[in-house]
C-alpha cells in the first residue's frame, strides 16, 4: 500500500517480555513511537509507587502502551478476517491504542489529586495541540488527530472501536493485568488471552465472546479482581503514595508562603501558580520529581525534609484499618493529641480509601453506566456474562471499599518529647486497629 497507508519496507519488532514480540508494519505507528512525547513515557512508571512493595514493578507507560497497541493489532487482524474494514479505521484503532495513556504525568495518581490536573485532558492536548505526535497524525489528513482523540475520549461514532480500547474487557486492561503480574512477580493476573482473542466476535456496538470461551473470560475477570486487592491497592504502596502527595502539598504550601527553597522548584512554577502549559507539562517526568525529592532532603523546612527522607529511604507510614463510621468519634481527639505532640496532622495523619467494582452488569441511569460483557450463544443470541457464569455472578455489582489510617509510627515511639501524649495516641489507634 502506498500514500497515507504506507507500510514499512521491512517489519520492525520490539522484544517484549509479555507478548514476546510487538510487530510494527505501518509507517504511521513507527513514526508515532519515535516522537518525543511518546518517548517521554519511558520516564513514567506504569504503577507509580508500587515498586516500593514489589521491587520488579519498574516498568513504564512506554512498555504498556506498546503492549496495548500489540493486542489491538491482533484484535484488528481477527476482525479483518471476518469482515471488511476501512483501512483508515484500522489506523485510528492502532493509534488510539498506542496513545491512550500519552497524557499521564509522573506518579499520576497522587499528582492529579494534588494539582487537580487530569491525564485525559493532557492526552487530548498532546494529540490535538502543537506536538510532534499531532504533526505525525496530521500526515493522515486534517481530521485524523481528532478521530484518535475521540476514540480515547469514548465519543467516537464507531462504538465497536471505542469498546476495544475501553470497556470491561479491552486491550488496555488485557495488557496491564498481564504486564503488571509479570513485573511484580505475583501469580494472579494471568489468563488465556489467546483464547479470548480467538472467541472474540465483532458486533456494531462492541466485541462479544463465543460461549465456548466463557471460562477464559471468567479467568480474566477474576484476575482483575485479585490484582486490584493484591497489587494495585497494596497498603504499603498506598503508604508511599500518601507520603508522595504530602510532599507535593508541602512544597506547594511553602511556595505559596514565599519560603526560600535551597533547590528552587522551577519545574513546578507554573503548576503551583495554576497556569501550567502543555510545554511545561511535558517536561515533568519521574526523573525530575525524584531529583527534587532528593534535593529537598537538604531543605531547612523540617516537614518537607522529613517527608522526602521517608520517600527516598522507604521509611513509610504504618497503618491501622479504620471504619469511617466509628472513626469519626475519635478523630477530633486524635487531631488534638497530634497537635499537642507537635506532629502536624495535616501531613502526618491521613485516611486513605480504595474501592473497586470488579464487574458490573448494565444498570441504566446509574452514575457510571458500564457496558456489560456479552456471550454469543450457538443460536446467535447474546447473553450477559453474569447470567451464564456463576463465578462472575458471585462478584457482579459488588463494590468493595476499604479505609486505612496512616501515621508515622516511629514518631509516636520516640518518647524523648511528649511521651505521655504519644502513648495516649497509640492506645487510641490500637482500639481502631481491632
Ligand atoms: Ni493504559
Amino acid at each position: 500500500m502506498t500514500g497515507r497507508y504506507k507500510k514499512l519496507e521491512e517489519e520492525k519488532v520490539f522484544k517484549d517480555p509479555v507478548h514476546r514480540y510487538i510487530h510494527v508494519r505501518d509507517e504511521l505507528i513507527w513514526k508515532l513511537v519515535g516522537t518525543k512525547e511518546f518517548q517521554r513515557l519511558r520516564r513514567v512508571r506504569q504503577l507509580g509507587t508500587t515498586y516500593v512493595t514489589f521491587h520488579g514493578a519498574e516498568h513504564t507507560r512506554f512498555n504498556h502502551s506498546l503492549g496495548v497497541y500489540e493486542i489491538m493489532r491482533r484484535m484488528v487482524e481477527n476482525i479483518e478476517e471476518k469482515e471488511d474494514w476501512d483501512p483508515e479505521e484500522r489506523l485510528v484503532c492502532l493509534s488510539a491504542a498506542l496513545l491512550h495513556d500519552v497524557g499521564h504525568g509522573p506518579f499520576s495518581h497522587s499528582f492529579e489529586k494534588v494539582f487537580h490536573t487530569d491525564h485525559e485532558h493532557w492526552t487530548r492536548e498532546i494529540i490535538l495541540g502543537k506536538t510532534q505526535i499531532n504533526a505525525v497524525l496530521k500526515g493522515m489528513g486534517e481530521g485524523f488527530p481528532k478521530k484518535v482523540a475521540d476514540v480515547i475520549a469514548k465519543t467516537y461514532s464507531n462504538k465497536l472501536v471505542v469498546s476495544l480500547i475501553s470497556s470491561q474487557i479491552d486491550a488496555d486492561r488485557m495488557d496491564y493485568l498481564q504486564r503488571d503480574a509479570f513485573y511484580t512477580g505475583v501469580s494472579y493476573g494471568h489468563f488465556d488471552m489467546e483464547r479470548i482473542l480467538r472467541v472474540m466476535r465483532p458486533t456494531e456496538e462492541q466485541a462479544v465472546f463465543k460461549i465456548s470461551g466463557m471460562h477464559a473470560v471468567e479467568d480474566y475477570i477474576m484476575s482483575r479482581y485479585q490484582m486490584y486487592w493484591q497489587v494495585y491497592f497494596h497498603p504499603v504502596t498506598r503508604s508511599a503514595e500518601v507520603i508522595l502527595s504530602k510532599i507535593l502539598h508541602r512544597a506547594k504550601h511553602l511556595y505559596e508562603k514565599g519560603y526560600t527553597f535551597k533547590e528552587k522548584p522551577r519545574h513546578f512554577d507554573s503548576l503551583f501558580a495554576g497556569s501550567i502549559t502543555l510545554e511545561d507539562y511535558l517536561k515533568l517526568d519521574e526523573s525530575v520529581i525524584m531529583y527534587y525529592f532528593q534535593a529537598w532532603q537538604e531543605e531547612a523546612d523540617s516537614i518537607l525534609k522529613d517527608l522526602c527522607d521517608r520517600f527516598m529511604d522507604r521509611r513509610l507510614f504504618k497503618y491501622v484499618e479504620c471504619d469511617p463510621s466509628t472513626q469519626m468519634n475519635i478523630w477530633p481527639e486524635l487531631l488534638q493529641l497530634f497537635k499537642e505532640a507537635e506532629i502536624d496532622p495535616r501531613y502526618y495523619l491521613v485516611i486513605d480509601s480504595s474501592s473497586d467494582l470488579p464487574y458490573d452488569f448494565y444498570r441504566p441511569g446509574e452514575e457510571e453506566e458500564r457496558l456489560p460483557i456479552h456471550l454469543l450463544m450457538p443460536n446467535g443470541d447474546l447473553r450477559e456474562l453474569s447470567r451464564e457464569s456463576d463465578v462472575v455472578e458471585a462478584i457482579s455489582g459488588k463494590k468493595r471499599t476499604d479505609h486505612k489510617l496512616y501515621f508515622p509510627k516511629d514518631f509516636l515511639e520516640d518518647y524523648s518529647k511528649h511521651g505521655d501524649i504519644k502513648k495516649r495516641i497509640q492506645t487510641l489507634l490500637m482500639t481502631q486497629g481491632g
